[in-house]
């Protein structure tokens, strides 16, 4: 039974920190989200990152809880890849690289990496030209 609410909790968690996290790509800064009041769901953008920390550290918890108790299992899983693949854990390989290639990408400016990040400034440049053509100005 626990392992089955540990598990939906993981799962629902990961649905929420989706939902909350492309929310929070796409909306516009905290001081613009205010100015032309930004909401989704009624809910206003502090409220959805309040939802995303909290939400965040559910998933943080859940999953770490998830790790443990499913600790054998992983570690068979990945033994039993490596011996059929010839003592190379290929799967584990690929994770990895999958990872390295992201977090090198990211901090050595590498597209795709690149244009994710650069994504939020060209949404940053939309809003602040909505902001001009509705007649918003900063700081008003
Ligand atoms: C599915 C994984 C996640 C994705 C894709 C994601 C994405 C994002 C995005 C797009 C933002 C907005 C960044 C900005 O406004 O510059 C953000 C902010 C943040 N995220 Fe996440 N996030 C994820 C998981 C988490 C987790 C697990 C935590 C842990 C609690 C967390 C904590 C935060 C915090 C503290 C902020 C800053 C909120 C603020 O503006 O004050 N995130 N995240």
């Amino acid at each position: 039974m626990t392992r089955k609410i540990i598990s939906l909790t993981v799962f629902i968690s990961f649905a929420v920190l989706v939902l909350t996290s492309i929310l929070l790509y796409i909306a516009p800064h905290n001081q613009m989200a205010r100015q032309v009041g930004w909401t989704f769901l009624s809910l206003h953008k502090g409220q959805w990152t309040s939802l995303h920390i909290t939400g965040g550290f559910l998933f943080i918890v859940a999953g770490i809880w998830h790790t443990v108790i499913n600790w054998r299992v992983l570690v068979n899983y990945i033994r039993n890849k490596s011996r059929a693949s010839f003592k190379i854990p290929v799967a584990l390989l690929a994770a990895l690289a999958i990872n390295a290639f992201i977090y090198i990408g990211t901090v050595a400016h590498i597209p795709p990496l690149e244009h994710i990040l650069n994504g939020r400034g060209v949404l940053g440049i939309f809003y602040q030209e909505q902001e001009s053509v509705s007649g918003f100005r900063a700081g008003d």
